[in-house]
């Protein structure tokens, strides 16, 4: 049986979190899949981008815009010719970008440089869902992750979008972890160490919005439930109940 907890869910629903507590618990790895992807991200953008034009950037796929994430598809046909797949799956290869397992985290790694600060940037978060919906990059990220997985001896907790669909469908256990967007903006807040005001909750919640917008629309690897998933809606959980509750599932599920 493949040693894999899967842990889906929107951007800031507590996946992260709960993923590398339940690791830890069980003595597993743990694997965070879009640290993978924002470090590719990261790279493209300091490497592929023409520097003296970052505005237009911007203009690459904005998120309210859905019809323009077509231009960073496999065939790099459109303005963004440069940010192919080939061409970020090539810098990936040549820089490279790595998971590397320190203790029991893979950490993203970029030329050599741990990039797990970095890759949490404003900059990076706008930018890095029309990097995931491009096929090559999905199918190379894929391919590294279960490496990872078969590489490890234990079992490797590993949390995104896609791990219980597409990236591991026979994972044992499978979460989709979920929480209003008004208390996930509020997290997410709160753990830049932002104040949660009216205003800045609203700001937040739209970004929010406009990232699983575009993670669900995407035609391949949507973010969705696996059939099999778990849903655990967190909204009114502390961190330590919904860590409970998946160590007791997993337990079960995984003995030994
Ligand atoms: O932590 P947060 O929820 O803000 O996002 P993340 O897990 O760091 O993922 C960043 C982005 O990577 C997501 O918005 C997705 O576009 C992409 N991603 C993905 O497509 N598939 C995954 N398995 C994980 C992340
Ligand atoms: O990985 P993802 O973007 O889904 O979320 P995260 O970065 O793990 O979690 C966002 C913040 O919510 C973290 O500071 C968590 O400690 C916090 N949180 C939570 O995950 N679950 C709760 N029930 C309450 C807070």
């Amino acid at each position: 049986m493949i040693r894999v907890v899967a842990i889906d869910g929107p951007a800031a629903s507590g996946k992260s979190s709960t993923a590398a507590l339940v690791a830890q618990r069980l003595g597993w790895a743990h694997l965070d899949s879009g640290a993978l992807y924002r470090a590719l991200t990261l790279a493209a953008l300091d490497n592929l981008a023409p520097l003296d034009n970052l505005d237009n950037l911007d203009n690459l796929a904005p998120l309210d815009n859905l019809d323009n994430l077509d231009n960073l598809g496999e065939k790099g046909e459109g303005r963004s010719t440069s940010w192919s797949g080939q061409k970020i799956v090539g810098l990936a290869e040549d820089l490279p970008v790595r998971l590397v397992l320190v203790g029991d985290v893979f950490r993203p790694e970029v030329a050599g440089v741990d990039v797990e600060g970095a890759i949490r940037s404003e900059r990076v978060t706008r930018h890095v869902s029309a990097v995931a919906a491009i096929p090559e990059v999905r199918t190379w990220v894929n391919a590294r992750q279960r490496e990872a997985a078969a590489g490890h001896g234990t079992g490797v907790v590993v949390d995104g979008r896609d791990i219980g669909t597409v990236v591991f469908p026979d994972a044992p256990l499978k979460i989709f972890l979920t929480a209003t967007p008004d208390a996930r903006a509020r997290r997410r807040l709160s753990q830049r160490g932002r104040s949660a005001g009216d205003a800045a909750v609203r700001r937040e919640s739209q970004a929010l919005a406009a990232r699983d917008a575009a993670d669900t629309a995407r035609p391949i690897a949507p973010l969705k439930p696996a059939a099999d998933a778990v849903l655990l809606d967190s909204t009114a959980l502390t961190l330590e109940e919904q860590v409970r509750q998946v160590v007791e599932l997993a337990r079960r599920r995984l003995p030994g």
